[in-house]
C-alpha cells in the first residue's frame, strides 16, 4: 500500500493543459501566458475561451461567444424566489450564491449557461440583501460590465471594468486547488457540470481557501494605523491565530497573483485620489512577513492572492460579503475548463484510506450493553 500523504500534499492526481503552479519559482502560467500577460490584457471572455479551447479566440469567435454569454444571463424563477427567501434569512452570500446555482439545472446545464448566470446570482442576492430588486442583466455589455452594472444600476466606467477583468483573469485558474480538485471528483463519477459546480462552490467557501479576503480586509482595518500594526499582528499569532491573505500550500516564495493585484490595487486608489488604505495594507503586509519569518522560521509563509484580492475589490466598491463570490464567478470558468479535460480522459477518481480503527471486536447486543454499563 501507498504511504499515507496527509491533505495529498505532494500528490499528483491529473494532467492538465489549463494552468501550472510553480510553488518555488512563483510562476503561475495560464495556458502557456503568465498570468501577468492574461489578467491586465484579455476580456474575461477571451480568458475563459482561451481555457476552455486551449487557444485565443479569433474576431468572429469571440463576439460569437459574448453574445451566447449575454444570451444566457437570465435567471430561472425559481433562482430569485429563493434568493429573495434567503436574503429574508440573511444568509451567507456563498450559500445563497450555491443554493441558487442549483437551479440552473432547470434551465439548461451547458457551460456557457452555469458560467453567464454566475454573476446574475450574485448581483440579484447583493440587491435583494440592500432591499432592492435585482435588476435585469444588459446584453450589450460584457461579462464584467455587466456584472458592475447589475450591481450599482450605473453603466461602469472603463477603467472599473478593466480593474475586474484583470482580477478575474488573474484567480481564474489555479492548478489542482482544492475546489478544482473537488470538481474534478464529481466529474470523474460521470456526474454533470452543475453538480460539480455546485460542489465547487462549497469548497471554495472555506476560510483556509477562497474564504479568506474579508478577514485579510478586516485585519487591515482592525490595525488602523500604520504604527499598530506589529501589536496586532503580534497578539493575533500569540493566540495561535491564522493571519489571513498569508501563507501557501504550494507556493513558498510571493504568490504572482498577489504583484498582479497589488498593481492593480494601486491604479485604483491612485484614481480614486485615496492612497491611504493602500499604503497601510503594504505596510502590514511587510510588518506580517516579517513576524511570520520570526515566528515560523523556514516555513516561508508569504503574501497571497488573498491579500490583494480584499484591496481591489474593496477599491471596486464591493461590499465584503461579495469577495468570495466574486472569486467564484471567475473560479467558475476554470473548474468548467478542468471538468472538459477530465471528461475527455475520464478516470473514476477513488483514492484509498489506511485504516487505523480497532479490528478484531466483538458484537455486543444493547441489552447487555446496558447491563454492563450499569455495571460499570
Ligand atoms: N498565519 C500564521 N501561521 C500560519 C499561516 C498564517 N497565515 N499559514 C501557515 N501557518 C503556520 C501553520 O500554523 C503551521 O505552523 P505549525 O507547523 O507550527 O503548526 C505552519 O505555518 C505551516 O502551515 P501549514 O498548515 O502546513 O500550511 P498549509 O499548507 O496546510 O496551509 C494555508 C496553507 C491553508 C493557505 C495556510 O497558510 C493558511 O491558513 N493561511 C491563511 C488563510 C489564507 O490566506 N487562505 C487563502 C489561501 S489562497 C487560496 O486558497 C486562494
Amino acid at each position: 500500500m501507498e504511504t499515507f500523504k496527509a491533505g495529498l500534499e505532494g500528490v499528483v492526481a491529473a494532467t492538465t493543459t489549463l494552468s501550472e503552479v510553480d510553488g518555488a519559482r512563483g510562476e503561475l502560467t495560464i495556458a502557456g501566458f503568465p498570468v501577468g500577460e492574461i489578467a491586465s490584457n484579455a476580456t474575461f471572455e477571451e480568458a475563459v475561451w482561451l481555457l476552455w479551447h486551449g487557444d485565443l479566440p479569433t474576431a468572429q469567435e469571440l463576439k460569437a461567444f459574448r453574445a451566447e454569454l449575454a444570451g444566457k444571463r437570465e435567471l430561472p424563477r425559481a433562482a430569485t424566489s429563493l434568493l429573495r427567501e434567503a436574503a429574508g434569512a440573511n444568509l451567507d452570500s456563498m450559500d445563497a450564491l450555491r443554493m441558487a446555482a442549483g437551479t440552473i439545472s432547470l434551465s439548461s446545464t451547458d457551460a456557457a449557461r452555469i458560467l453567464a448566470t454566475m454573476p446574475t446570482i450574485l448581483a440579484a442576492y447583493s440587491r435583494l440583501k440592500r432591499g432592492e430588486e435585482p435588476l435585469a442583466p444588459r446584453r450589450d455589455l460584457g461579462h464584467a460590465a455587466n456584472m458592475l452594472y447589475m450591481l450599482t444600476g450605473a453603466t461602469p466606467d472603463p477603467e472599473r471594468v478593466r480593474a475586474l477583468e484583470t482580477y478575474l483573469n488573474t484567480v481564474i485558474d489555479h492548478g489542482l486547488n482544492a475546489s478544482t480538485f473537488t470538481v474534478r471528483v464529481i466529474i470523474s463519477t460521470g456526474s454533470d457540470l452543475v453538480s460539480a459546480v455546485v460542489g465547487g462552490l462549497g469548497a471554495l467557501k472555506g476560510p483556509l481557501h477562497g474564504g479568506a479576503p474579508g478577514p485579510a480586509l478586516d485585519m487591515v482595518f482592525e490595525i488602523g494605523t500604520a504604527d499598530r500594526a506589529e501589536q496586532v499582528l503580534r497578539e493575533k499569532l500569540g493566540r495561535g491565530e491564522r493571519l489571513m491573505g498569508f501563507g501557501h500550500r504550494v507556493y513558498k516564495v510571493r504568490d504572482p497573483r498577489a504583484d498582479v493585484l497589488a498593481a492593480a490595487a494601486e491604479r485604483l486608489f491612485t484614481r480614486a485620489g485615496d492612497m491611504k488604505l493602500y499604503r497601510l495594507a503594504r505596510e502590514v503586509e511587510s510588518v506580517a512577513i516579517r513576524l511570520l519569518e520570526e515566528q515560523k522560521p523556514g516555513r516561508h509563509l508569504q503574501t497571497n492572492v488573498e491579500f490583494y484580492t480584499a484591496l481591489v475589490l474593496h477599491g471596486l466598491g464591493f461590499d465584503v460579503s461579495l469577495f468570495t463570490p466574486t472569486f467564484a464567478v471567475s473560479r467558475t470558468a476554470g473548474w468548467i475548463g478542468h471538468a472538459f479535460e477530465q471528461q475527455r480522459a475520464n478516470r473514476l477518481i477513488r483514492p484509498q484510506s489506511e485504516y487505523v480503527g480497532p479490528r478484531g471486536r466483538k458484537w455486543m447486543a444493547l441489552a447487555d450493553r446496558i447491563a454492563e454499563s450499569h455495571a460499570g
